[in-house]
């Protein structure tokens, strides 16, 4: 298998149109239902009234109606909940309802009535994001669809309203399939999706959209000094790789760097993990494939930015030649690291991937990893935790974080907290055995790769998969793809 060409599905086709939402073609329509509100249409506004039409978010009535071209054709009326409440999360939430059931009643076209202002964005996110799936590995006759009857796929989505910003659907739709190829990505076993295939899949990226992509091999990764990653990437057969895209839109704005840890499988190394879901470490390699998808869809989407990502790709195994707790690595930077626990992987590799980052000029940093497990005890999979030495640059993260729903809460850094990352007999230690504030001194330790550069780090443990919102479903989210573009795009029109 080579690439994420190999996708049964097309893909739904969306656009808008002016005019009044009853003109549709199409065979299956979705009007919003507020709170305290009434729906224009006499028979339809009966259905509210008898109770079987709902306001609250995620119910969906379903109605029929004469069709204007003949025949008859489905309505779903939508629950929106209150409308001073409706936002683009709540536009993608209902979104996904609709489109699950629209696609239980084998529906083909669909048009939605945009019920507010700017809702536009989270219907056409939610409903591509709720459409993903993932059986390519499923006999035919075993994938949910098919047991279910469901086989036919929605074909077309419009938004029928006034003044729909063409550029708006534009950014939705390249957004949200980016988060689905990064959701391939991640969902792909790891005896698919190595460091190589990664590298691979950045160079169709780059291919497509005219980027220039650079990787190094382990014998590159070794000569560049990068002690840590080295390391890593020492016990297993698999071949590292560091990957790179650089992406350039223009000369205006900042320099951002991307980094995004890829680990492809996660054992913990001779730290082994036990054996209960290690299964899940697999997506260990959200960050990385995060960051090569949304560079991606910037360069389609032409932001006026420059963006270099790296992207440090590697197993972590256990074997006669793997890195040993006590072993002292050197990173690219001169620091010098004891490596106490292998399963602190992330933090090795990334600390690498920052350095190289700032050797290539970044002016500010965001890093996104599944980095630690403590985050998920501490923030579960609602927020991400945020990182930062530096509030304009966090405001800015943060922002973009909050306008797509991928939500982030900052915790703090501090110079104790550092003190506890101290080595006993190098500069660095990678899990100092008291087990305190675990996702901040790993953060801590990521700092002392970046300095003084403006970084935000997103540990995104608890959210690259198992995310738990309607329109993420199983698996994996495809976190982070849709913040970072929302990112470049603020900071290409003055963050
Ligand atoms: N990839 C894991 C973190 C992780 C664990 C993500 C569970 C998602 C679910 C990371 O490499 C790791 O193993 N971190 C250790 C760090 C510890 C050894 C200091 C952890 O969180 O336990
Ligand atoms: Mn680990
Ligand atoms: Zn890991």
């Amino acid at each position: 298998m080579r690439g994420l060409d190999c996708r049964a599905m097309p893909e739904i086709a969306i656009s808008a149109r002016e005019g009044a939402p009853q003109e549709t073609a199409a065979d299956t329509r979705v009007l919003g239902l507020f709170e305290g509100e009434r729906l224009a249409e006499p028979e339809l506004q009966q259905l509210v009234e008898l109770g079987e039409a709902r306001p609250g978010l995620r119910k969906v009535a379903v109605a029929h109606e004469d069709a204007p071209g003949g025949g008859r054709r489905r309505v779903l009326i939508a629950g929106l909940g209150k409308r001073e409440d409706f936002d683009p999360e709540k536009a993608r939430v209902a979104a996904s309802a609709a489109a699950t059931r629209a696609k239980e009643l084998g529906a083909v076209s669909l048009s939605w009535a945009l019920p507010d202002d700017n809702a536009e964005i989270g219907l056409v996110e939610g409903t591509i994001l709720t459409l993903y799936k993932f059986d390519r590995f499923k006999s035919k006759g075993e994938s949910e669809d098919e047991e279910t009857g469901n086989g036919g796929a929605l074909e077309s989505l419009e938004i029928a309203g006034a003044d729909i910003s063409e550029d708006n659907l534009r950014r939705a739709e390249v957004a949200a399939r980016a988060a689905n190829r990064a959701r391939d990505l991640q969902n792909l076993p790891s005896n698919v999706a190595t460091p190589t295939f990664l590298a691979d899949r950045a160079r169709e990226i780059a291919d497509e959209h005219s980027l220039e992509v650079e990787t190094l091999d382990r014998e590159g990764i070794i000569a560049k000094g990068m002690g840590a990653f080295a390391a890593v990437a020492q016990g297993t057969y698999a071949e590292p790789r560091l990957i790179v895209l650089r992406y350039s839109g223009g000369t205006e704005g900042p320099h951002l760097g991307f980094v995004g840890k890829a680990v492809t499988f996660d054992t913990g190394g001779i730290s082994l993990k036990p054996g209960g879901k290690m299964s899940e470490m697999k997506f260990d390699m959200s960050g990385g494939a995060a960051v090569l998808e949304s560079i991606g869809a910037i360069a389609e989407l032409g932001l006026p930015v420059t963006i270099t990502a790296v992207v440090p790709a590697t197993e972590n195994m256990p074997s006669g030649r793997s890195v040993k707790p006590g072993d002292i690595v050197t990173a690219m930077n001169g620091k010098t690291i004891e490596v106490n626990n292998t399963d602190a992987e992330g933090r090795l590799i990334l600390a690498d991937a920052l350095a190289y980052a700032l050797e290539q000029g970044v002016e500010r940093v965001v890093d996104l990893a599944t980095l630690t497990g403590a985050i998920i005890v501490a923030l579960g999979s609602t927020h991400v935790g945020l990182f930062s030495n530096d509030d304009d640059w966090f405001a800015a993260v943060n922002a973009a974080c909050a306008a797509t729903g991928e939500i982030g809460w900052r915790l703090p850094l501090h110079p104790e907290y550092a003190d506890l990352i101290k080595g006993k007999y190098a500069d660095l230690d990678n899990a100092p055995e008291v087990r305190k504030a675990s996702s901040i001194t790993a953060a801590e330790f990521l700092h002392n790769f970046v300095g003084e550069v403006p970084w935000v780090h997103m540990d995104i443990a608890g959210s690259a998969w198992g995310l738990g919102r309607p329109y993420a479903g199983k698996g994996a989210s495809g976190f982070g793809v849709r913040s970072l573009i929302e990112l470049a795009r603020r900071a290409g029109s003055s963050i």
